[in-house]
This record gives structure tokens, C-alpha cells and sequence, in this order.
């Protein structure tokens, strides 16, 4: 049987491309660094996903505009604190610019001495790998070197361009054929 063609367009805004992107529901991490005088920065980031299990990596995109991305490179270390649904004023003050985003932000430093956000739902500090041209963003590729405790809560969620938080107190477990999937650990992670 031949597929029905589904409604769509080709002529597109980045309007249009945003609201289309939007409905993919995603976590939000703050990533973390320390400038060349030891000052911690970061900003909030959703385009953030597990990569490899075997090596151990991670990747996440930055805009070209952001003034922590420099530092980060700089550094060649940073730390990504994966937000709990308690967290979404953390979310709020490192998603804008602003020179003192850790004035009233509570954190503890990784065996790297890179900012771990207080009530995170975990940490994994990393090492960048490797930079690629990704649009107007840049595609960053870390290797991960430790591991935080993971924290019994609920994660922050961003969706249609807003905070989103799971009603439902469990996970519903996906097919067992995930087996080989990188973030699949064959059960509830968090209750
Ligand atoms: C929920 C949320 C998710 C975001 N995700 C990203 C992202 O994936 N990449 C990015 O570069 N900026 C992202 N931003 C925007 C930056 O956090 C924002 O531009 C910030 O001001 C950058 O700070 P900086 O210039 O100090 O680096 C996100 C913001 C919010 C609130």
C-alpha cells in the first residue's frame, strides 16, 4: 500500500522551524565553568543529550552569541547539573545574560572545581572533546569524568518554549528491546 503524503511545507520561517522544534519535549541542564580568575559562569541548556556509552561522552550545543561558550573552551572542562523541577528560577537566572548569575545560586565545587548546583538532579563533569560547526551554534562533545549522586526527584522539563513538570509520580518502562540503549537502565531511576 502506498504511505499517504503528510501535510507539510517546505517554505518555512524560523517562526514556523521554532514552534515545529518546540514539541520536543526535553530536560534542562545548567553547564558550569570557571573563568581564567576562578569565577564560576554558566548558562541554561536543553540541547543537551547522552552520545556514547563505550567511550563515555556527552554533547550539547551553544550559540555562537553565548559568553560562557568561550570560557568553557577555554578552560577545556565543564560541568553539566541536570535541573530537578524545583530548580526552574535556576533555569530562569542562567537562561539570560548577566555577569552575576551565581549571586544567590548555592554550589559546591567538582573534584575539577567546576560549579555543581545545589538540589540537582545529578552532575557529570566533563572534558571537551571535540568542537563542530553546527549553524549558528557550535556542537560540543565531552568526555565524561565523573559522575555525581543522583538525586531522588522529579526532572525540570521545557516544552513549547515553556516549564513543564511530570504529574505522574513514575516512569512508565519502556520495551525491553532498549536493552543497548545508552540512557536505558531497565527500570524507574527515580522512585
Ligand atoms: C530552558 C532553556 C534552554 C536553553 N537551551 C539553550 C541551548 O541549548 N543552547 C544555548 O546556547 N542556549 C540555550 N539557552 C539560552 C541561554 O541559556 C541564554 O542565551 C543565556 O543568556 C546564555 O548565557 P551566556 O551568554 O552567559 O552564555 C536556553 C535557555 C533556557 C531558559
Amino acid at each position: 500500500m502506498t504511505p499517504h503524503s503528510p501535510y507539510g511545507t517546505d517554505e518555512f520561517d524560523s517562526r514556523q522551524f521554532r514552534t515545529a522544534m518546540g514539541q520536543f519535549c526535553t530536560g534542562v541542564t545548567v553547564i558550569t565553568s570557571l573563568d581564567a580568575d576562578d569565577n564560576p559562569v554558566g548558562f541554561a541548556c536543553q540541547s543537551f543529550a547522552a552520545l556514547s556509552l563505550d567511550p563515555p561522552l556527552v554533547l550539547f550545543c551553544a550559540q555562537r552569541t553565548s559568553r560562557t561558550w568561550p570560557v568553557i573552551e577555554q578552560r577545556g572542562t565543564f560541568c553539566v547539573n541536570i535541573l530537578s523541577n524545583r530548580q526552574q528560577d535556576v533555569s530562569a537566572t542562567f537562561g539570560a545574560p548577566g555577569s552575576d548569575k551565581f549571586k544567590s545560586i548555592s554550589w559546591d565545587a567538582s573534584p575539577a572545581g567546576l560549579p555543581v548546583l545545589r538540589n540537582n538532579l545529578t552532575w557529570v563533569e566533563c572534558s571537551v572533546e571535540s568542537v563542530a560547526d553546527g549553524g549558528d551554534h557550535w556542537i560540543v562533545v565531552g568526555r565524561a569524568l565523573t559522575l555525581g549522586d543522583v538525586l531522588q526527584d522529579k526532572p525540570l522539563l521545557f516544552y513549547r518554549g515553556g516549564y513543564l513538570s511530570t504529574e505522574h509520580p513514575r516512569v512508565t518502562p519502556a520495551q525491553t528491546e532498549l536493552d543497548n540503549f545508552l540512557t536505558w537502565n531497565g527500570g524507574d531511576t527515580w522512585l
